[in-house]
């Protein structure tokens, strides 16, 4: 076994932080009836389960897939939706719920495809954010941390399958 990866962001840093997009998304959605959430798989599941049981609004849970990673950090080139929501979003006001954007070409083609589908209003909600690695812009209406440019695990992110259900942000210090 390899060593556990060294914290970056911890759990109780995540959890404050996470409390706080909670509050801030209640406010701002109160009396605008219920908000989708539309959490993006696998990486959002641990984000957006511990979001939407802070929320203190009414609120709709989806998930999607898409797929633009083959194994690691290795590009498998572009975006592709891998499976779509249930239910029809026309109308509605809607949150996506990423665990990371990185160079942003898969919430950009996210935001496209729900916005030609009618919904009242679409957001965007990450936990993490590498600014320096954008290569699309795209607004981040709700963010969790910015971060440097390593690679992370934790909290539903991983590295080939590994890590993605530990309580902290870490990442692997190849270098040890
Ligand atoms: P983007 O399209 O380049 O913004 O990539 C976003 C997706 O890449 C995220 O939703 C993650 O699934 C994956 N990703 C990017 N960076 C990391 C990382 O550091 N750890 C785990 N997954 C990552
Ligand atoms: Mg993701």
């Amino acid at each position: 076994m390899g060593q556990s990866p060294e914290v970056l962001i911890s759990e109780e840093k995540i959890k404050a932080r996470v409390q706080e997009l909670a509050t801030q998304i209640s406010t701002d959605y109160a009396d605008k009836g219920e908000l989708v959430l539309i959490g993006v798989l696998k990486g959002a599941f641990i984000f957006l389960a511990d979001l939407s049981r802070r929320l203190a609004i009414p609120r709709h849970i989806e998930f999607l897939a898409v797929s633009s990673y083959e194994h690691g950090s290795v590009r498998s080139g572009a975006v592709r939706l891998v499976m779509d929501v249930r239910r029809s979003i026309e109308g509605k006001h809607v949150v996506i719920v990423e665990d990371i954007v990185d160079t942003g070409h898969t919430l950009h083609y996210l935001i496209d495809m729900l916005k030609s589908r009618n919904p009242a209003s679409v957001r965007t909600c990450a936990l993490l954010h590498k600014e320096h690695k954008t290569e699309v812009d795209v607004d981040v209406d709700y963010l969790g941390f910015s971060i440097g440019d390593e690679w992370v695990v934790g909290s539903g992110l991983d590295y080939d399958e590994k890590d993605r259900t530990l309580p902290y942000i870490g990442w692997i210090n190849s270098a040890d």
